[in-house]
């Protein structure tokens, strides 16, 4: 079988790429990557020289260069995107392009090739905010509500995705997951940036008043759950992905984080809150269990550790990244109010 990765290069991406390569190792792999500021191919050296891994460089936006890539592709995994809500606060305009656009472009080639999946990798971001200290839980069912531009266009593109199996037939499925953690995740996102600041001896800001509650999923078992969906799961259907039985705010995890390494609470520094932060995020992951029977098997504070001892030993990979365009990019987004 031909799997088309996009953005395999990212955070998610190379850990699915990973994790495809070491269960399904008769499989043909594309990946196929902008190789934006979040694109890392030293994500993948392990298994850049395998042959049944292909790299093609290239844009989601670009029909000509994605129609070419995917002849023969059986299934396709969308994870190309701009993913951090604080860029899209800031220009929301290659969300838009990506997001929308590109998922747009890869829907026209799927159909042209007859790929058997187009599986798009969506965020539980796009059904809005829930409210503290309540049992509510997003579902399958739960209205669109989308707050942040990011959210705004992940929402335009799961309606693109359905509108293509409503109306062209085309064999979708979606999955709408809550906050990943864990290797190659890009400093920007709240625990690697913590994890990072902390092993530079800098504070770790905490928006607002740190009372935001995430649900936070080792990445690997988000991969396993879209490996589940592709094998198992129904065309045109919905799956959501989270973990957490208990909510834990913003605070805590920075706490854990503190605490893990050996840090003191002077630690934090509390900073002007994002626009339009969404509150609450919780997600009933209960239909994927009972329909494919995936359910998380890795435990928060096991693989936090885990996660702060990679950034430890991993500190070439992230140095590199944390130059440059991103020193600029951090001076914009924390600058004293
Ligand atoms: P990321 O920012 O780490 O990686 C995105 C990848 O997409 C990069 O390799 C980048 O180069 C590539 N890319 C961006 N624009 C492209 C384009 N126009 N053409 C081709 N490639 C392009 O993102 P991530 O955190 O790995 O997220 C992957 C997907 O999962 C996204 O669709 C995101 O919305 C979704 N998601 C992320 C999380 C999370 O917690 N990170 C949770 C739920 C859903
Ligand atoms: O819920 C899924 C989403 O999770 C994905 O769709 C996004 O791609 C991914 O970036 C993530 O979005 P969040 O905005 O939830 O993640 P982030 O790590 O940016 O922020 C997590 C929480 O921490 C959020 O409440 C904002 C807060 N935060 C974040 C940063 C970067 C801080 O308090 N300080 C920070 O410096």
């Amino acid at each position: 079988m031909k799997i088309f990765v996009t953005g395999g290069a990212g955070f998610i991406g190379s850990n699915f790429i990973h994790y495809w390569v070491k269960n399904h190792p008769d499989d043909q792999i594309v990946n196929f990557d902008k190789l934006t500021y979040a694109g890392n191919l030293e994500n993948l050296s392990d298994i850049e020289k395998n042959s049944n891994y292909t790299f093609v460089h290239g844009d989601i936006c670009d029909g000509n260069k994605v129609m070419e890539a995917m002849k023969g592709a059986d299934i396709v995994v969308n994870f190309a995107a701009e993913s951090h809500v604080d860029r899209s606060i800031m220009d929301p305009s290659p969300f838009l392009k990506t997001n929308v656009e590109g998922t747009g472009v890869l829907l026209n080639a799927a159909l042209t090739h007859k790929v058997k999946r187009f599986h798009h990798i969506s965020t539980d971001e796009v059904f809005g905010a829930l409210p503290l200290n309540s049992p509510d839980k997003f579902n399958e069912s739960t209205c669109y509500d989308p707050h942040s531009p990011y959210a705004a266009s992940k929402a335009s593109s799961d309606h693109l995705v359905r509108a293509y199996h409503t109306t062209y037939g085309l064999p979708i499925s979606i999955s709408n997951c809550s906050n990943n953690y864990g290797p190659y995740m890009f400093p920007e996102k709240l625990i690697p940036l913590a994890i990072t600041n902390l092993l530079e001896g800098k504070k770790v800001p905490v928006y607002g008043d740190g009372l935001y509650v995430r649900d936070w999923l080792y990445v690997e078992d988000h991969c396993r759950a879209i490996d589940l969906i592709l094998q198992k799961g129904k065309a045109g259907e919905t799956y959501l992905i989270g973990s957490l039985t208990e909510d834990i705010p913003n605070i805590e995890i920075v706490e854990k984080i503190l605490s893990l390494m050996g840090k003191k609470e002077d630690m934090i520094e509390f900073v002007k809150d994002r626009p339009g932060h969404d509150r609450r995020y919780a997600i009933d992951w209960r239909m994927i269990k009972r329909e494919l029977g995936w359910e998380p098997q890795y435990s928060f504070d096991e693989y936090l550790k885990k996660t702060i001892d990679w950034y430890t030993t991993h500190q070439d990979w992230w140095k590199k990244i944390k130059t440059g365009e991103y020193q600029k990019y951090y001076e914009k987004q924390y600058e004293k109010s």
